[in-house]
């Protein structure tokens, strides 16, 4: 049964049973006080003030004993109302402070010692027995359920609690990055689409990595646009307000990281220098302008000075095969000197599907550069909260993997900076990921929203998990039994901070928009 009416129903019955209620009839409506507005020593309101006392004490040297005369009689009152603090006690653990009729039984409860009182906790104890038969009933460990008030709080609708409630977080908590995982089927992408057909209604435009070609056919029910990289290039051409030498410089840090040639750095920004150099000389010479591409900096590494011998050329050997893992990884993507326009293809609802990019470096450098593009492109953007694009990476371990060796201790990436930049800039990132463990530890730290759909089955996931969302122990045990679908998570953004435990909508395939 709904919780809630299980409540009332038994708040009802006790209503027409308990014979002390007449008192709270005869005497008309008593006052309505909010929980936190009250306490055990609720009753001390009559007497007189810390100050009025103090005041009197200094007026009269007679009654300097007054802090030890009659002291029974006068702290009586201040003694702690143990019977209150306990029944308040489980009402804050339960959250049940929120409950209108909790409320109200509140305030008549609290001040003690009147027969109204002993009635209201009469009352508040059986909705507190009533919670606890729920508990027993449900096994739910995730339990006490957020309240109703706490929960709808918001206009973006991301899934339901268990006893059907909707939880509402504001769209602006995107902001603050969301990560969602799960096991394979567990409902993630189905969840991304859920989200972004709302983002879609709202004119929030968003883009989406799809690197196993699901999407396809949604982009109608989505209103976005479905582009496959194979139909289109992607040139270097620097972000609006930046120059060739400014651009190619500050990128090939990035992508030695990317093909894990530190010092190889150093051989990158050479070649990048006689591509900008090369391209100066074409336009001179033939008064016609021309963009660079990456296979163009591929073919320039061998005119890198002085780098066929000793530790030079092994660095320059593994810069080679790098570049072209991620050329011959990306078919025609990066060898193209006019391609797309980046700043058109990210500021429309746009699907990027990728699934003919199977090598790692080829794929990491695909995200890589569409973000650093996006981060140099906001650098002037004034810092904002509200949300203006949405960056999905599905299946994000693809791209943004943690790294391994000798630096992967380190607890941040190139991605964490860009990530935190986007941010700023209202450009939130949302990730979708099997193995969360294995996921670049920015995009970990800057996900305020996590969710996890379906369950975490390896140890290490459920351990991260457990500390992502702060659960206890017996939680971290339930995880890896959530059935398909079903979701745990925390949005920082939301009304209720703490876990919500409940179940994706349901969205029907091929996007016949039909939900429960
Ligand atoms: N909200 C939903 N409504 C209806 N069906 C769903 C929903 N979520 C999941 N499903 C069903 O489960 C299947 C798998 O879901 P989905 O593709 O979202 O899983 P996933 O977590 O993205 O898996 P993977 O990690 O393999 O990509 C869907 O094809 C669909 O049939
Ligand atoms: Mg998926």
């Amino acid at each position: 049964m709904h919780r809630k009416a299980h409540i009332h129903i038994l708040l009802a019955a006790s209503l027409l049973a308990a014979s002390s209620f007449t008192e709270a009839v005869v005497n008309g409506p008593l006052p309505i006080a909010k929980l936190c507005d009250c306490t055990a020593g609720a009753v001390v309101h009559n007497r007189p003030s810390l100050e009025e006392s103090s005041m009197n004490q200094n007026k009269d040297p007679s009654r300097s004993d007054f802090l030890f005369r009659d002291r029974q009689k006068r702290c009586g009152s201040l003694e702690p109302d143990g019977e209150w603090l306990e029944l308040e006690e489980e009402i804050r653990r339960r959250h049940l402070q929120h409950d209108p009729a909790v409320q109200w039984l509140a305030g008549i409860a609290a001040p003690g010692k009147t027969r109204n009182s002993s009635w209201a906790r009469e009352k508040i104890r059986i909705i507190l027995e009533a919670e606890r038969i729920q508990d027993m009933r449900t096994g739910d460990v995730f339990r006490p359920l957020a309240p109703r008030e706490l929960l709808i709080q918001g206009d973006l609708y991301l899934c339901n609690q268990v006893d059907g409630i909707p939880w509402m977080v504001p769209t602006n908590a995107l902001t603050r990055g969301m990560l969602l995982t799960g096991p394979q089927g567990g409902g993630k992408t189905r969840l991304l689409i859920w989200i972004c057909h709302q983002l879609s209604d709202r004119n929030i435009p968003y883009f989406i990595l799809d690197p196993k070609q699901e999407l396809k056919d949604w982009a109608d029910y989505l209103g976005a646009s479905y582009v496959a990289v194979d139909d289109i290039s992607i040139d270097l051409s620097p972000p609006p307000g930046l120059t060739y030498e400014q651009w190619l410089r500050s990128l090939m840090p990035q992508l030695g990281e990317i093909l894990g040639v530190v010092y190889g750095i150093e051989i990158l920004q050479e070649a990048a220098t006689i591509c900008i150099d090369q391209r100066e000389k074409y336009i001179k010479e033939t008064g016609k302008d021309t963009e660079l591409c990456l296979n163009d900096l591929y073919t320039a590494v061998p005119f890198v000075t002085d780098i066929s011998r000793g530790r030079r050329a092994g660095y320059r050997d593994a810069v080679t095969t790098g570049l072209s893992r991620i050329l011959t990884g990306t078919g025609d993507l990066f060898r193209c000197r006019k391609g797309i326009d980046l700043a058109t293809l990210l500021n429309q609802n746009l699907i990027l599907g990728c699934r003919s990019i199977t090598d790692e470096f080829a794929a990491k450098f695909l995200a890589l550069y569409l973000l650093y593009w996006l981060y140099e492109a906001e650098r002037f953007s004034s810092p904002t909260d509200s949300l203006k694009r949405v960056l999905v990476l599905d299946d994000a371990t693809l791209y943004l993997q943690k790294r391994t060796g000798f630096d992967s201790l380190s607890s941040t990436s190139s991605f964490t900076h860009i990530f935190a930049r986007l941010r700023s800039s209202g450009n939130s990132i949302i990730a979708t990921t099997q193995i969360p463990h294995l996921s670049d530890p920015g995009l970990l730290a800057l996900s305020n929203t996590i969710l996890c759909v379906g369950g975490l089955h390896y140890g290490e996931d459920t351990k991260l998990l457990t500390q992502m969302l702060s659960l206890s122990e017996e939680q971290r045990r339930a995880i890896p039994h959530l059935r398909k679908r079903e979701v745990i998570g925390i949005c920082a953004g939301s009304a209720w901070p703490r876990i919500v435990h409940g179940s994706t909508v349901e969205v029907l395939n091929a996007g016949k928009d039909t939900h429960a």
